[in-house]
């Protein structure tokens, strides 16, 4: 069952392919700065979109434009195929959650999440089962009748949450909710997060600068660089296939090598980097500067498999993560080079000065453009 009457996700609805949320060349600067340059964006119905970008790359600016917060200089913005570009943000049947809950202090959590409806002129004896299903649903029904204030901040952003979601919105809007909480229950309050969007089947954009919550939350993510998207993918193709080494470093880690096309054959490329040739799937001149890179869990100690990239490396510091530990390499200071390593445990006899083979398969190898 769908909770809060909301619609259900694409797949089941059989929507159209066509966007729930469509926005369309749009553009927006302040004074001279350009912070969101011809940006288009199609996010499907029940679909959970994050915006991902290091700060001040105009995430918030977009978000706002789609609340109907701020006005876009340029394009149009469509949901469920009406144009609400001008429309004033109350009327757009959007729910935004901020990072900073704001909430109304005086007021219950009940109270809280009841006020949308009662500004709706929803009767009281509607709004009652209303407000207690959506405390329901964020787990927060037995605390309906305590003032906000006393409530921790997850609890905060628990009702905030459900607030949002209580009017029944056609988009859910969230802007950094959990940043202000400590790592241990940003990690909770992400899995429940999506678990109840996918439960509710709502269409959602999500912001966020932390690339790990962007994974664990998003059906797709649009990277976001300087007011554009660089890329917008699932977050396996992201990861794995990323389409500039601004998406490469910005997502993940990676060993990362700068180098100069030597050789190329048959869609694969010989980089010549400061730790030797490595060859990798791709197409470049001869005499391209590129650089080529790896992911940490890609690399093996040792010979690897036939036909691997081999090079030999020096290990300059180890990470123990727990689950998994970090090999930090030594490579020569100048220029972007950077390289990390991760294997399930530490080989006996490794350590900090240890020269190892790293061994990588071609396939795995990545190349882009310097
Ligand atoms: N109301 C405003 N007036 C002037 N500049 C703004 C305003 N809002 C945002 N900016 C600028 O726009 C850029 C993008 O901001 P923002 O969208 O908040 O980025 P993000 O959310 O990605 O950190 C920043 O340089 C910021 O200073
Ligand atoms: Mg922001």
């Amino acid at each position: 069952m769908t909770a809060l009457g909301a619609p259900a996700p694409a797949a089941q609805a059989g929507a159209s392919s066509a966007g729930h949320l469509v926005v369309t060349g749009t553009s927006k600067r302040f004074g001279a700065a350009v912070v969101l340059e011809d940006l288009s964006l199609s996010v499907a119905k029940g679909e959970f979109v994050s915006l991902l970008g290091p700060s001040g790359c105009g995430k918030t600016t977009l978000l706002r434009c789609i609340a109907g917060l701020l006005r876009p200089d340029a394009g149009r913005i469509t949901v469920a195929g009406q144009d609400i570009t001008a429309l004033p943000a109350h009327r757009r049947n959007v729910g935004v959650v901020f990072q900073n809950y704001a909430l109304f202090p005086h007021l219950t959590v009940a109270e809280n999440i009841g006020f949308g409806l009662r500004a709706q002129g929803v009767s009281r004896a509607e709004a009652a089962p209303r407000v207690a299903e959506a405390l329901a649903l964020v787990r927060m029904g037995e605390h309906a009748d305590k003032p906000v204030t006393s409530l921790s901040g997850g609890q905060q952003q628990r009702v905030a949450v459900a607030r949002a979601l209580v009017v029944r919105p056609s988009l859910l809007l969230l802007d950094e909710p959990f940043s202000a909480l400590d790592r241990k229950l940003r990690e909770t309050m992400q899995v429940e997060l999506k678990h109840l969007l996918r439960e509710v089947g709502i269409t959602a954009i999500f912001v966020t600068h932390d690339q790990e919550e962007a994974l664990v939350v998003s059906d797709r993510i649009a990277v976001m660089n300087s007011g554009r998207i660089e890329q917008l993918a699932d977050p396996a193709t992201l990861y794995g296939r990323p389409v500039s080494l601004y998406v490469l470093d910005f997502v993940g880690q990676s060993t990362r090598l700068a180098g100069r096309i030597v050789a190329v054959e048959d869609g694969v490329v010989t980089v010549e980097t400061s730790l030797g040739p490595v060859r990798a799937p791709g197409r470049f001149a001869p005499g391209s500067r590129v650089a080529v890179a790896v992911r940490p869990e890609a690399v093996t100690l040792g010979e690897g498999v036939a036909g691997a990239n081999r090079v030999s490396a020096r290990v300059s510091e180890i990470s123990f993560l727990g689950s998994r530990t970090q090999l930090h390499l030594d490579l020569p200071a100048e220029g972007e080079d950077r390289g990390v390593v991760e294997l399930p445990r530490l080989p006996e006899g490794v350590q900090p000065g240890s020269r190892v083979t790293l061994a990588f398969r071609e396939a795995d190898t990545m190349v882009f453009p310097a």
